[in-house]
């Protein structure tokens, strides 16, 4: 187990250019609808995280020819997925586990048990295996991995996405493109919708979350944009630590992930977005942001789906914020890699800041200052670690993570992004 310490006396800036590596939720996108195409995908700034690099593995163990030639550029020549000769083990991952379940679900003979860590072994599958199962599929098991698929001719389904989830919509409109079938995802509260554009990039027809006639995938080129949710940690950095400026270039986006990024700048922090373009279907701009002091916050349910992966990060902001931060509609973030609502609450309370998680909306009494000092439990978490690895920058004594190594998770490279920028990062063996 690997512990870092952070510490800062607070008057240290975080300034410079953060380069983010590929997000997460379209990497993991890319190689699976990648696999699923007749030809060959190029894949530029894939994210090789451990949940990634999952991903690439269980891939390879369907029969699909998957290749790196450089630092984030991949090859994959799609086809026809045979059965693995063992469990695929999805790692830490949820997307890897339930957007290929979903893909796996329609292939017709094909049978696959699906394994994943201690984490993910205790996080709900039924939210898939059951409009899955509505459509036809085959599964043996319960609501947890491991879970074994039995390949099989779908038919359609209209289903209402609540609570919202992108990863639940993205299964059944990957085994939605094995059936001729209608099959059509209602949103109340829209998702991600990255599988969606993806799809388009690879020519087949979908129009909102329902499926066209054309649902064959033929491969294509993919350059994927940087992370927002690990873009997160530098940038909420910078709006805790006085006189801090940090630019991302080519950050992806999309307006169904920038939700931090506005409340960020609903609490005051200057945010600036520039050369705004559009790259393999998703929009992509630089962006910066500016210390200045913070505003508490009030977040309802409604924006939660849009910011769920940065709500650790968007507490340390209201941490540093003078007053009370409300943050509605939290019920999906105690099912994440961890409890992130008790992570958050215990963490933020372990470095003198009060905090409560009343039912689903989590309050905390920022004081504009954080006192810090203190050694946080992870559960494991890549994003409760960065987050209080970040809060102990701006933090007045030094923070602690445990099991920091998890970061690899989602973010290889962080402590050196973030030394980049000034921050005081140590490791101690
Ligand atoms: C993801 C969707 C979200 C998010 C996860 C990645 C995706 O989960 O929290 O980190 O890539 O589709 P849900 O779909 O379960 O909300």
């Amino acid at each position: 187990m690997t512990i870092f310490s952070v510490h800062s006396d607070g008057t240290k800036a975080i300034a410079g250019e953060a380069a983010i590596p590929g997000d997460k939720s379209c990497s993991h996108r890319a190689l699976i609808l990648g696999a699923m195409a007749e030809g060959e995908t190029k894949i530029s700034g894939l994210l090789e995280s451990d949940d990634v690099l999952a991903t690439a593995h269980a891939v390879a163990a369907f029969g699909i020819e998957v290749e790196r030639l450089d630092a984030g550029e991949w090859r994959v020549r799609g086809g026809r997925w045979r059965s693995p000769e063992s469990a695929v083990d999805c790692g830490n991952s949820g997307t890897a586990a339930r957007l290929l379940i979903g893909a796996a679900a329609g292939m017709d003979g094909l049978v696959a048990t699906f394994t994943g860590d201690a984490s993910l072994s205790l996080r709900p599958m039924r939210r898939v295996t059951a409009p899955l199962e509505r459509m036809g599929a085959r599964i043996q098991g319960g609501d947890r991995l491991p879970l074994t698929v039995h390949g099989a001719r779908l038919g359609g389904i209209d289903h209402r996405n609540v609570p919202a989830s992108a990863q639940v919509k993205s299964a059944i409109l990957l085994a939605g493109l094995s059936t001729a079938a209608p099959v059509r995802v209602e949103e109340p509260v829209p998702s991600r919708d990255h599988s969606e554009i993806m799809l388009r990039e690879f020519r087949v027809e979908i129009d909102g979350a329902t499926l066209g006639g054309q649902r064959r995938l033929t491969a294509c080129e993919l350059a994927i944009a940087s992370d927002p949710s690990s873009a997160a940690f530098p940038i909420v950095a910078a709006a805790i630590v006085g006189g801090s400026s940090v630019t991302v270039r080519n950050l992806l986006v999309n307006p169904l992930r920038t939700g931090l990024y506005e409340t960020l700048e609903a609490m005051g922090a200057g945010l600036d977005l520039s050369n705004e373009h559009v790259q393999s279907g998703e929009i992509v701009a630089d962006l910066r942001l500016d210390h200045r002091p913070l505003r508490p916050c009030h977040v309802g349910a409604a924006q939660i789906p849009g910011m769920i992966d940065e709500i650790p990060a968007l507490a340390i902001a209201c941490a540093f914020a003078d007053g009370e931060s409300v943050i509605e509609g939290l019920a999906e973030l105690k099912v994440k890699e961890s409890d992130r609502l008790g992570a958050v609450v215990a963490g933020l309370i372990a470095c003198g800041v009060a905090a409560v998680a009343d039912g689903d909306t989590l309050r905390i009494f920022g004081r504009g200052q954080v006192r810090g000092g203190a050694s946080v439990v992870t559960h494991g978490d890549h994003r409760i670690a960065m987050a209080f690895l970040t809060l102990g920058l701006g933090a007045e004594q030094p923070v602690e993570v445990d099991q920091a190594e998890m970061i690899a998770t989602s973010f290889p490279g962080y402590v050196e992004v973030m030394r980049g920028l000034g921050a005081n990062i140590e490791e101690r063996p």
